[in-house]
């Protein structure tokens, strides 16, 4: 019983020691912990204070096990790339940042160092969506064809790196948007594929098109960034070239220089006929 006591009290004592000891030598803990994904890459970010402790980011899936991340163990960085563990996408992941000692004994208690959580994270679900690059051509007969190019992830599966489209699939969709040129009205549809054709344009008319990733399934985070605008000529100023009007400028001086070269020459001929035959006239007068 006394021996049971005793151990008792050793026990307390050396968990106070441990605490106080770690209140003194300040023990930092990792703030600000976030989730920073785009194409699903997936970081953990947070901040620290400058100490001679590392951390070590575990994870775990749908509040499964909890396992070290291989690439983040004892580092002194403050952010973890957990894109290559973070699979299946479509689960619910916690992070846990753990506070160790930089010089670390087996004999340590991990309990009795600060751990961070974070929040939840669906990379699926979750992760931005970049801009994307698209093409547009004009068809004719008031189309146009836009050709839009699937931004790729950085995971690679069976030696390929996938792209958005390989892990969205169906639920991949894109938006639209257009306007004719010179107008504010906006148009938006929405493609259920990568190539889209817009109808019912004006033929004659210039419009501008910009796309964006939409995926209506999610309920956060539904639309990508949107890409750069691009836009059709329409087809007057499309036969209307550069050349073509440099040309037609041309045309046209050289046909003005002739017509007041022609007009001035007329005149200067009637001018001198109109003395030759007046001046014997009023000599004749006199
Ligand atoms: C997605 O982008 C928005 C806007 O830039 C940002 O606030 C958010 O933190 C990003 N989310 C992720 C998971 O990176
Ligand atoms: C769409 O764009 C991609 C990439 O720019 C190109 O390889 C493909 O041939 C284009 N498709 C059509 C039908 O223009």
């Amino acid at each position: 019983m006394a021996s049971l006591k005793t151990l008792l009290y050793l026990g307390i004592c050396l968990s106070a020691w441990i605490i106080t000891t770690a209140d003194n030598n300040f023990v930092p803990k990792a703030e600000q912990v976030h989730w920073v994904s785009l194409d699903f890459k997936t970081i953990l970010t947070w901040t620290t204070k400058p100490s001679n402790y590392t951390y070590t980011v575990l994870y775990s899936g749908d509040e499964g096990n909890w396992r070290e991340s291989p690439d983040c163990i004892r580092v002194s960085e403050s952010e973890c790339d957990l894109t290559n563990y973070l699979v299946p996408f479509d689960r619910t992941y916690s992070a846990d940042i753990q506070t160790e000692p930089a010089s670390m004994h087996n004999d340590y208690d991990l309990d009795l160092f600060p751990h961070t959580y974070s929040l939840t994270f669906n990379p699926y679900r979750e992760s931005n969506i970049s801009a994307v690059k698209f093409t547009v051509e004009d068809a004719g007969e008031g189309r146009a064809i836009v050709n839009i190019t699937d931004p790729l992830t950085s995971v690679h599966q069976g030696g390929k790196q996938l792209s958005i489209r390989d892990v969205l699939r169906k639920d991949l969709k894109y938006k639209i948007s257009y306007y004719k040129s010179g107008s504010t009205g906006k148009r938006d549809i929405t493609s259920d594929t990568s190539m889209a054709e817009v109808s019912e344009l004006d033929a004659e008319q210039s419009y501008c098109f910009m796309v964006a990733a939409y995926i209506p399934s999610r309920k956060t985070t539904q639309l990508g960034a949107w890409s750069l605008q691009q836009c059709t000529h329409g087809h007057v100023p499309q036969e209307w070239s550069l050349g073509a009007w440099v040309g037609g400028v041309f045309i046209l001086l050289t046909v003005l220089i002739i017509l007041v070269t022609v007009t001035v020459l007329c005149c200067k001929c009637c001018r001198q006929r109109n003395k030759t035959l007046h001046t014997p006239q009023s000599s004749a007068l006199v």
